[in-house]
């Protein structure tokens, strides 16, 4: 049977997808992350932004990651409403851990709010663990969970998940 993320590719955004990012973070987000938010991660030589394609080169969703030293961290992902629970999340935040395996990390961290119960069921499934918690780390005042994914020794990345 053929499976739907078959016809879905994981690229490098560029800016030709900044539009169609915008919409989706819009969407997504209580304070969005403005053009300068992401042109800012284009340029970094730390960051490796990532969008999922699908037919006709639509923007379905994207990941923001960075990697420093032993440290990935995951700043922010999103996937278009009416993709949302179709795995296209799942895949982006693989392809993120593999890529900071691939660039020496040991571990990948991230700030999600509690009350985001779709983000932390997806970040639980794919290995996550919560570590900590930073107080009042958002504009209303919610606290953020810390989350980490740990690479085992022998992991390349990829099998992590
Ligand atoms: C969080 C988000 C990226 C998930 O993307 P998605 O493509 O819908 O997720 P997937 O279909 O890949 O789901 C993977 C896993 O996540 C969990 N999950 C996803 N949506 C969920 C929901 N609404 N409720 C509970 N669990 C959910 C499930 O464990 C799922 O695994 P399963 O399909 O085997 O049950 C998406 O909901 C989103 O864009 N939210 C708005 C932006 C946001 O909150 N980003 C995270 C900031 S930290």
């Amino acid at each position: 049977m053929k499976d739907e993320l078959d016809d879905i590719s994981v690229c490098p955004m560029t800016e030709r997808d900044l539009e169609q990012v915008l919409a989706i973070e819009n969407d997504a987000f209580p304070l969005p992350w403005t053009r300068n938010h992401f042109l800012d991660e284009l340029k970094s030589p730390h960051s490796f932004p990532l969008v999922a394609l699908g037919q006709d080169v639509v923007v379905l969703g994207y990941v923001c990651s960075m990697h420093l030293l032993d440290e990935g961290h995951i700043l922010d992902v999103a996937v278009r409403k009416d993709f949302c629970g179709r795995r296209v999340g799942r895949l982006l935040v693989e392809t993120a851990l593999r890529m900071c395996r691939e660039k020496g990390a040991d571990f990948v961290s991230l700030e999600v709010r509690p009350s985001n119960v779709a983000a932390i069921s997806l970040y639980l499934r794919l290995g996550f663990a919560e570590v900590g918690r930073r107080k009042g780390y958002y504009e209303n005042g919610e606290d953020a969970l810390l989350m980490e994914y740990l690479f085992n020794n022998n992991e390349e990345g990829g099998d992590a998940v």
